[in-house]
């Protein structure tokens, strides 16, 4: 960058000016140990960082900031690292989509308030990405996203683990009584091996894809396991494209098109990814101005194949599908079903990026003529028990269940279902319809993971491993089973959900992308007349903020004040 360039800098405002201000940067820079070499006429890389003791997803992220911080300099920039709030999806209670949003926030004020002139976004636990794509997304400057990376492969007596999805399982066979305490020890010090984000096709690793696809990501960056050397020269690589990223005047709003998130959808489905992609993409696209509708997802399912065997929707884990070619190989097999003209950050287009890509496992990334399954992966529904939409993935269920008609059971609350589930009383066959309501984004509030309900332990002993479930809360995208996601509007604000009562009869229908409830107009109307909401919980606080600001799930439960593009006033330097 040339001196005169160097004075259109953002960070110049900070650090240039011969005055009081850049007097007290400078000196302040410099009781830090850093000289004018370091940064004077330089592009000032943020690298926004949300490693943390309490995240074991991002246990590495220290050394790849490091990582990153030397490609920034290798590329003539200025990298400051900055800690981020850590969204651990393990730890953080009551879920950490409960503080997407405020993640999303602080990096965008973050970005804001400091002499940034391009940012390198550090994350991968699930609500992560998102988050800091929106905050970034809402900033806009420069940004590029160095994903975590997926844990390697578990092991227990030789069988291959996978995250979440095998906790689910062997949970169920555990409380079947077909394995003791001793087997699930083993399966507890076996299943998460090394640093990384779960290494099925959770949620993590399809919103990882999702920044790749977007074009936030270097090609092939979201499929690197966390621990394998490719990582570290990938977080170094990105730090020297990032350098020239801010001389190119490269932001996200200028990759980011309909035809993108077209794109990005397609890649979920492709993936069998969570069904969270689906809320935290309306999220995104709402930060970037994009008018992006619930069914055009179900508008991608009718027509695209599942390509990656990756569990849950299929057999491998995400260090398989590494070594089978990654992202890249994939999106090249599904290349007639995208916009390959689309621009990301390498400066080239999607196409570009991935014509040298190769599939070198055929059963693990499956070609177009040979797919897990031909379509249908996500389906959208709605009737009337969710008007505005409801997500069922169809790919991670048993087919009997895809049209079903069965008595509701109901539970008011979490705690509720806990305390029913395995009471030997409860009036449960594996025809019945599980409900959980007060789960969805203000019930929870938060909308926890909860919508996996678990069978009730008499089913588990008959063998009984799948049923319909339906619920307002989301879904671990490590999860697997018939289980009706998203319901909206929620139940906690007066939504269908609410008005149901045990043993009514409920349909589900996804080839017709139906749920209904078998009850007439004007029962439901006295059903309606007689609700009452519940009060929140949280009388002040973040809480109290979130309650007030949230959006319905098929909006993609951004806080109101925080969506669209309008120009927000870099802060004056005084
Ligand atoms: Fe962090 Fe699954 S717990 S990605």
């Amino acid at each position: 960058m040339s001196p005169k360039d160097s004075k259109s800098l953002r960070s110049y405002r900070w650090y240039g000016p011969d005055d009081l201000r850049s007097f007290g940067h400078r000196s302040r820079a410099a009781s830090m140990g850093c000289t004018q070499a370091d940064y004077a006429g330089k592009p000032v890389i943020a690298i926004l960082n949300t490693w943390s003791d309490i995240n074991p997803c991002h246990s590495h992220l220290r050394e790849r900031a490091n990582d990153v911080k030397r490609g920034v300099w290798q590329a003539g920039g200025f990298p400051v690292e900055m800690p981020a709030f850590t969204l651990g999806e393990t730890f953080q209670k009551p879920t950490t989509m409960m503080y997407r949003n405020l993640l999303a926030m602080e990096a965008e004020e973050m970005l804001r308030s400091y002499p940034a002139d391009g940012c390198v976004l550090l994350g991968g636990c699930d609500k992560t990405t998102p988050a800091l794509l929106m905050g970034a997304i809402s900033m806009n400057l420069p940004a590029i996203y160095v994903p975590a990376g997926p844990m390697l492969r578990g092991n227990w007596h030789g069988e291959i683990l996978g995250s979440g999805s095998d906790v689910s399982k062997y949970w169920a066979e555990r409380r079947a009584g077909n394995i003791d305490l001793r087997d699930w020890m083993q399966i507890e010090d076996g299943i998460a091996r090394s640093a990384g984000t779960c290494m099925t096709m959770g949620t993590a690793s399809t919103m990882t894809s999702v920044a790749e696809v977007l074009g936030f990501s270097l090609p092939g960056a979201s499929s690197i396991p966390a621990v394998d050397s490719n990582h570290a020269k990938m977080a170094n690589r990105s730090g020297r494209r990032i350098v020239e990223m801010v001389c190119e005047d490269l932001k996200p709003r200028d990759i980011l098109t309909d035809a993108s998130f077209d794109n990005a959808i397609a890649a979920v489905l492709a993936l069998g990814g969570s069904t969270n992609a689906v809320i935290h993409m309306l999220a995104l696209a709402g930060r970037a101005g994009i008018k992006l509708e619930l069914d055009r997802f179900d508008q991608f399912s009718k027509k695209t194949p599942l390509l990656a065997n990756v569990r849950p929707s299929g057999k491998y884990l995400m260090e398989d599908f590494y070594y089978a070619g990654g992202l890249p190989a994939m999106l090249k097999a599904l290349a007639p079903g995208l916009d390959l003209t689309c621009r990301t950050i390498t400066g080239k287009t999607l196409g570009e990026n991935i014509s040298d890509a190769e599939i070198y496992n055929t059963d693990v990334i499956r070609a177009l003529d040979k797919p897990v399954l031909e379509s249908g992966g996500l389906a959208i529904l709605r009737g009337n028990l969710a008007p505005n939409g409801a997500v069922i993935k169809a790919s991670a269920i048993e087919p009997r269940l895809l049209k079903h008609t069965g008595r509701a059971i109901v539970f008011d609350s979490y705690d509720e279902m806990n305390a029913r589930i395995d009471d030997p009383a409860l009036d449960v066959d594996a025809n019945s319809v599980l409900v959980l309501r007060n789960a969805g984004p203000k019930g929870a509030p938060g909308m926890p993971e909860w919508g996996n309900l678990p069978i009730p332990q008499k089913l588990l002993k008959d063998g009984i491993r799948d049923m319909v479930r339906i619920s307002d809360a989301r879904m671990s995208g490590t999860s697997y089973g018939a289980c009706v996601l998203h319901v909206a509007p929620e139940s906690f604000v007066g939504g269908p959900l609410a008005l149901l009562k045990e043993g009514d009869i409920i349909e589900l229908d996804v080839p017709a992308r139906q749920l209904n409830m078998r009850v007439n107009e004007d029962e439901l109307a006295r059903r309606r007349a007689a609700w009452r909401p519940k009060e929140g919980i949280y009388p002040r606080g973040y809480g109290k903020l979130f309650m007030q600001h949230i959006k319905q799930a098929d909006e993609g439960c951004d806080f109101d004040f925080l969506e669209g593009t309008a120009p927000i006033p870099e802060p004056e330097i005084h």
